[in-house]
């Protein structure tokens, strides 16, 4: 992948002009600062939509998507990163840095080889698993319920633990380290290669062509990580591809169903629903909306989630995409297991297809979300849910379809159909605030982690990278380390670092220091959630109270810790410091 150096990609934001180039896609109007317009990434009807010419961003409060004009164009126009920069370096006519052979001939011959590679390795990994050496691996597949058949198949496979066999063999073949390096199988060391994936079960990612591409790689038993998977290549990338794809394109159901893990696309496939296909260790998006539309048009997709927050959160976040790019949607949540795979093995498939009649359609799946989270619907309850209900309602475009929803809310709760319909219409547009396009679009990986310390944190990282004074109180007093996500604790490195370059820290440039899309959302919601204080008194106030939140939280995670790690000394030094923290630091 071609670098791109801070200078280029500061000049890239500076001369494509954020609300320029949002214009051409979406009409945008006016509005104080700001400028507002129909979100081009989830449908609605009134404009949650903005764009902002002094930060350089764009954040729609309805769906949670925002970032900077580079992000802006990888979500529009579907592009990764670097073609996203070329496609704004041809707007704005940047020469960008020479790019090595993309298109041209040597790029071909360099993807015919991957494929050959690929296909080589497969047959290696799949040949050591049948052989002496695959004994543990298929005794694991055995306990796992895998069958023979399956193994072949999916020609799974078994990568020897040596150091570097797979790569022997293929330079055996004539491969060049090169092209070697570049399959992703191999590491590259101080004295040669080392294989990428060594002593791991394997499970050959075979594309819609029914070209190996890349693999998953699982830990035999326990360890980390569980699963290791190919890097992004010429001929692979985790958004663009779906295990099992080739078999799910011949099954002759009206459905595809869409799975978080391999072990399960296994396991339904061997039950007999061959109609399965998973994604590879990433959240479903629209890429993956993409490829179904290609090879599924028509289908109806039932996604089948893990039945954790993560999975609910996973489903939540694609579901509008896929009612944009009108894709028959049902989400089914399984009971009484963690996963497919799990429910399989516990209940068998009869049972699964029964559970599988039960998928429910989005409104009725966003419905059941928020009734699980009121288990005792005293008044109070009551309110609160039919509250949550009404914004689910209110999404509903069809009148008869959001109808039948009321009555069956009027009929579970007693309380009338009217007054239902009413708070309905009043909740057309999503309310302008965090919580509840938080809660709607969930970003992956905030597990564990209060709402209260992510907005502390936002409004933190807010004033260091606006505020020159306030800047320098919050860095001496509250470390990088402290706040919850990897992604605040960089975007906090990333503003000490230019502040303390002498430079002011703007948005544009930080959201690009972040080149995936679920980051620089984080990083956007930073900036478009501002709280309305009149004076710096209240904005000091506001911040010793959140800097207090951020370190608390920070002080229980290391609690946890040293419980885990049975580190008494550390137990009680962090118990200190939390009864010690002080009201004020600013
Ligand atoms: P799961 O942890 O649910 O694994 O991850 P699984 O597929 O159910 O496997 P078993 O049953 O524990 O053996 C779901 C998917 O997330 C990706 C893989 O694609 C996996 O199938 N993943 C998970 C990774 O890429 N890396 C990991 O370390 C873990
Ligand atoms: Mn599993």
């Amino acid at each position: 992948m071609p670098y791109y150096s801070d200078e280029i990609l500061d000049e890239l934001r500076n001369r494509n002009d954020i609300v320029e180039v949002v214009s051409s896609y979406v009409q945008l109007r006016q509005r104080g600062g700001r400028y507002v317009g129909l979100c081009p990434f989830h449908r609605e009807k009134t404009p949650s939509f903005t764009v902002s010419a002094d930060m350089q961003m764009f954040h729609c409060f309805g769906c949670g998507a925002g970032g900077n004009v580079i992000g802006f164009i990888m979500r529009i126009e579907n592009l990764g990163f670097v073609d996203a920069v070329k496609r704004l370096a041809e707007r704005a006519r940047i020469e960008l840095p020479e790019d090595t052979g993309r298109g041209n001939a040597g790029q071909a011959k360099l993807k015919e080889a991957l494929y050959a590679i690929n296909q080589k390795a497969a047959r290696f990994f799949h040949a050591k698993l049948m052989s002496d050496e695959g004994g543990e691996a298929r005794n694991y597949l055995y306990e796992r319920r895998v069958t023979g058949r399956t193994v072949k198949r999916f020609g799974l496979g078994f990568a020897p633990a040596g150091w570097a066999s797979l790569c022997a063999y293929l330079k055996e073949e004539g491969h060049s380290d090169s092209e070697i390096e570049r399959s992703g199988l191999a590491l590259k060391r101080d004295n040669g290669f080392a294989d990428k994936f060594r002593n791991r079960l394997m499970f050959p990612i075979i594309d819609a062509q029914s070209r190996v591409v890349g693999f998953g790689g699982r830990v035999m038993g326990q360890g980390e990580p569980k699963y290791l998977n190919s890097p992004d290549t010429p001929v692979f990338n985790k958004s663009r591809n779906l295990f099992a794809l080739n078999y799910a394109r011949k099954a002759k159901t009206p459905e595809l169903i869409v799975v978080e893990g391999y072990m399960d696309a296994l396991a339904l496939f061997q039950a007999g629903f061959e109609n399965v296909s998973a994604t590879l260790g990433t959240a479903m998006n629209r890429e993956h909306c993409r490829i179904i539309n290609q090879y599924f048009r028509g289908k109806t997709v039932i996604l089948l989630f893990d039945s954790d927050s993560a999975g609910e959160a996973a489903a939540l976040r694609v579901l509008p995409i896929m009612a944009q790019q009108n894709i028959p949607v049902k989400v089914l949540r399984i009971r009484g297991a963690k996963d497919p795979d799990e429910f399989l093995v516990k209940y068998g498939p009869d049972a699964f297809a029964k559970e599988l009649t039960g998928a429910k359609s989005p409104t009725q799946f966003k419905l059941d979300l928020a009734r699980v989270k009121y288990p005792n619907l005293d008044n109070e309850a009551l309110v609160a849910y039919l509250n949550e209900a009404a914004y689910v309602v209110a999404a509903v475009d069809d009148p008869i379809e959001r109808d039948v929803y009321i009555t069956a809310l009027s009929q579970e709760t007693g309380v009338s159909a009217e007054a239902i319909r009413g708070r309905a219409e009043s909740k057309t547009a999503p309310p302008l605030d965090f919580e509840h396009s938080e809660y709607r679009n969930k970003p992956q990986n905030i597990k564990g982690v209060p709402e209260g310390v992510l907005s502390a944190s936002r409004n933190v990282l807010y004033w260091m990278a606006s505020h020159i004074n306030f800047y320098e109180a919050i860095r001496d007093n509250l470390s990088a380390d402290e706040f919850p996500l990897p992604v605040y604790q960089s975007l906090a490195r990333e503003i000490i670092k230019i502040r303390d370059a002498g430079r002011p820290a703007g948005p544009g440039e930080l959201t690009g220091k972040f080149e995936n899309l679920t980051d620089q959302q984080y990083v956007s919601l930073v900036f478009a959630s501002v709280f309305p204080y009149n004076n710096d008194d209240e904005i000091k106030n506001a911040l010793n109270q959140q800097i207090k939140i951020i370190k608390t939280n920070y002080i229980n995670r290391m609690i946890e810790e040293s419980k885990t790690n049975n580190d008494y000394e550390l137990l009680q030094k962090w118990g200190e410091t939390q009864r010690n923290l002080p009201n004020s630091y600013i």
